[in-house]
């Protein structure tokens, strides 16, 4: 467990703060009205960012170095909601780090009295603090200690300690999330990846956990997972972490592909193309760090993780293109291209949640390059079989700033993974990659109400971002919650 800075609210005067580093949130051009409450002491600081011509325009910052505390303020579009107030506490952290800064203050004014402005701000204070510095000579301890938020009246302490507390057990998540996919791939096996799974039904009250390992596999039918498992020596596993508290509302089934790392199989990538490509199980990470969360969180849901974990490699005994492969549900797939490895595993796992015939079935998979080179690295790809549920996705992840843009799941092209001998191709044509890709998925989800979230962009970075630094992002841990809590309302 990750040790994190401490988090209080206050209630008091601006000017009676005692910090390493102010924070002070700045709506548009009224600097001077943003300090005010300082007194004498915000005088300099505003007197110097006006002379700086710094606008408080969104997601500018004017640093003050002061005698007893350093000044930062930070320019924020009033409109811009909780992503704006997440966003300003991420960047009040980083400052704070560089800085050398042990005590971070930020001053909410009447913003402090919301539960939610509170918590996000916690939120981005925490997930900025993210590194994955296991493997260096010199890790460096954070040195920032703890933040308060401050602000001339506060909620009831009980409430603000519940709020902090939650945002704090969503970020333990998306960092165990983060760190499965940052390790390199010889350590995050699928054997590694069901441990994890196995310490998070041991510490979190209300988890279940099921590896099916060896035959098993076999007796359950996973024939996709087995198929891809084939070119390799490490065993694979099929990791299911269940939550499933007493009158819950609902019952919903999260599928995420485990791909440990996909060098393509005997269709082989490129070596540039395999750089990364230990990311490919960012969607088995992700949803079991949602459902962890969940239980934590004790939302009257119940949810199942679902992870098909495999590495992808040409071994000797490797499935070949032109090998054909029957699912769980009957249907057969042609494959004619062995790096269109993620819809093999995932079509018995829908097919196995389907059969629990959950109200919804959503999937999180790092699924097709043609989804990262269509939305770039900030958006994930929406589709599937029910408008309701995909607008419900879309507006969790924009109230948690994990955008996802919608693509059609088109009729037009099921003609394009049509087989010759089997029901379908595991490959379409050169156009539509990532609608072909969730056609295929769509042939396993049965008549249940099914999404499909193609992570391949925003799942990792190639640099820093808002919320964290380089690599894994655990993209979809907090829309995933976000939703979640929605439907528990
Ligand atoms: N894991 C990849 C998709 C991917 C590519 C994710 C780049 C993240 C970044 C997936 O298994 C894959 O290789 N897909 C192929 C599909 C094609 C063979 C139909 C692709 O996208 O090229
Ligand atoms: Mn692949
Ligand atoms: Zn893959």
């Amino acid at each position: 467990m990750d040790t994190f800075p401490t988090l209080r609210v206050q209630a008091g005067r601006a000017n009676a703060v005692r910090a390493d580093l102010i924070v002070v949130p700045v709506l548009g051009d009224a600097i001077r009205d943003a300090l005010r409450p300082f007194g004498p002491a915000g005088a300099v600081p505003a007197r110097r960012a006006t002379a700086a011509e710094f606008k408080g325009r969104p997601d500018d910052v004017f640093v003050h170095g002061g005698d007893r505390a350093t000044f930062m303020l930070q320019g924020m579009d009033g409109k811009a909601g909780l992503d704006a107030w997440r966003k300003l506490g991420a960047r009040a952290r980083r400052e704070g780090e560089r800085q050398g800064a042990k005590r971070v203050a930020a001053w909410l004014g009447d913003a402090t009295v919301q539960l939610d402005v509170l918590a996000a701000v916690a939120e981005g204070f925490l997930l900025a603090g993210y590194r994955f510095d296991r493997y260096k000579k010199e890790r460096k301890a954070p040195k920032v200690e703890g933040l308060v938020l401050v602000g001339a009246s506060a909620p009831k302490p009980a409430l603000w300690k519940a709020a902090l507390d939650d945002a704090a057990s969503v970020v333990a998540q998306v960092f165990g999330a983060r760190d499965l996919v940052n390790e390199p791939p010889s350590v995050a096996t699928p054997s590694f990846i069901a441990k994890h799974a196995e310490r998070l039904a041991v510490e979190t009250p209300g988890l279940k956990v099921e590896v099916w390992s060896g035959r098993r596999l076999e007796r359950e039918g996973l024939a996709g997972l087995l198929a891809v498992a084939r070119g390799t020596n490490e065993e694979p596993r099929f990791i299911q972490l269940r939550y499933s508290p007493q009158g819950a509302r609902k019952r919903v089934a999260l599928v995420g592909k485990g791909i440990t790392f996909d060098s393509g199989g005997l269709s082989l990538k490129p070596a540039k193309s395999m750089e990364t490509m230990k990311y490919d199980m960012a969607g088995a990470a992700t949803v079991l760090s949602a459902v962890a969360a969940v239980a934590k969180l004790g939302l009257p849901i119940a949810v199942t993780a679902y992870a098909p974990t495999t590495e992808n490699l040409p071994g000797e005994r490797a499935q070949k293109p032109g090998d054909v492969i029957t699912f769980m549900n009957g249907k057969s797939a042609e494959v004619l291209n062995t790096d269109a490895e993620g819809r093999l595993v995932l079509a018995d796992a829908l097919a196995l949640a389907a059969k629990s015939k959950p109200d919804v079935i959503v999937d999180l998979a790092t699924l097709t390059g043609a989804a990262r080179v269509a939305l770039g690295a900030a958006y994930a790809a929406v589709l599937g079989n029910d408008q309701a549920t995909i607008d419900s996705l879309i507006a969790a992840g924009k109230a948690v700033g994990e955008p996802l843009w919608q693509l059609p799941l088109a009729k037009e092209y099921r003609e394009d993974i049509r087989s010759s001998i089997a029901d379908v191709k595991n490959v379409g044509g050169p156009e539509g990659g990532t609608i072909t890709a969730a056609l295929f998925l769509e042939e396993f989800v049965g008549d249940s109400k099914w999404a499909h979230l193609d992570i391949a962009g925003p799942a990792f970075a190639e640099r820093e971002t808002a919320l964290g630094g380089k690599g894994a992002t655990a993209f979809g841990v907090r829309l995933l919650v976000e939703w979640l809590r929605g439907l528990a309302a």
